[in-house]
């Protein structure tokens, strides 16, 4: 009679997933200062912009990254928040009426519609000085560990990171970019936080060989990449309603993207390459890199 126990099996993606989504919002809900605080309203408006929505892809990839260096939960809870925090921050921001101007995000009226656009801009700026005192204020095993997480989180959000990526997003409105131009702008913008979550995640733990880190590293920068392709590919072709932000903006605001170079087919097609690509860059770690390749896949196939 074959065994009837599951006792011990990895769980499915999904419930994986939803296990790592409901212990972020825990944990941001810890991380973000109370809203009974003072400064009242500003600590309202980091909870509202940062608790109860989004996919957590950012976590996800940190929590799959840190099952390879046996990083703990409690590491991975700092080091996950930490960057979504940041991404956080960038929605933000990119929502404000000087940068993309939306006022739908994550099913509900943006920071700046609900509070107001000083608020808004100051929660951007609040997040992101919260996630790297939370990163500082960790119990790392050793400061040289703690560090160096900060310089990824910091190296990811700067100007050579999403920031960066930002100022070229703004400064192409309107111009046809080249592919490699689309590339830097889509690597930096989406991609180098992408970067840093998973290999903040990697060296939550154990310190990992220098062929494993650069292994993930080129897995990590094809997600970043294939991210932003997924997001403009659904930009024109999935509704508000499914995205709970504004559909179908970037062609109003004459962003660049790859669907106006390349179109919707080669765009679908360059993401499958992208993903295969990732793929291969985890091929060495074999089944140890299974939540990786499930998010690879996940990216991929997202319908939000
Ligand atoms: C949207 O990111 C902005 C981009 C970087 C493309 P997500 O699609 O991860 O947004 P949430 O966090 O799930 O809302
Ligand atoms: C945003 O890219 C990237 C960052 C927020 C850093 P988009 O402007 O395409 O993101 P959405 O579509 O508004 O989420
Ligand atoms: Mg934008
Ligand atoms: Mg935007
Ligand atoms: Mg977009």
């Amino acid at each position: 009679m074959a065994p009837t126990s599951n006792a011990g099996a990895t769980p499915p993606f999904t419930d994986w997933m939803a296990q790592v989504q409901t212990r972020t919002e825990a944990a941001l809900g810890r991380y973000l200062p109370g809203a009974e605080t003072i400064l009242h309203r500003l600590h309202d408006a980091m909870r509202y912009s940062a608790l109860g929505g989004g996919k957590r892809v950012r976590p996800l990839l940190a929590f799959a990254a840190g099952q390879l260096s046996g990083a703990s939960e409690e590491a991975l809870d700092c080091v996950a928040c930490a960057v979504e925090m940041i991404h956080v921050y960038s929605l933000v921001h990119d929502d404000m009426p000087c940068m993309d101007d939306d006022v739908l995000r994550r099913g509900r009226p943006t920071c700046h519609v609900e509070y107001d656009e000083p608020t808004a801009l100051l929660v951007g700026d609040a997040l992101q000085s919260r996630a790297f005192e939370i990163l500082a204020a960790h119990p790392w095993p050793n400061g040289t560990q703690g560090l160096e997480l900060v310089r990824l989180l910091a190296h990811g959000s700067g100007s050579c990171g999403m920031a960066g990526g930002q100022a070229i997003d703004l400064a192409s409105v309107g111009k046809p970019l080249s592919q490699p131009e689309l590339e830097l702008m889509h690597a930096l913008k989406t991609g180098a936080l992408i970067r840093a979550a998973v290999l903040m995640g990697a060296q939550s733990g154990a310190p990992l060989a220098a062929a494993d880190l650069q292994r993930l590293d080129a897995f990590a920068k094809r997600a970043g990449l294939l991210f932003q392709v997924v997001d403009d590919i659904l930009d024109c072709t999935a509704s508000t309603a499914t995205l709970g932000k504004t559909a179908g903006k970037d062609a109003a605001a004459e962003k660049p993207t790859y669907v106006s170079l390349l179109g919707l087919d080669t765009a679908r097609q360059l993401a499958e390459d992208l993903r295969r690509d990732a793929l291969g860059a985890l091929a060495e770690f074999g089944p140890r890199a299974r939540r990786l390749t499930e998010l690879a896949d996940f990216i991929t196939n997202r319908q939000f």
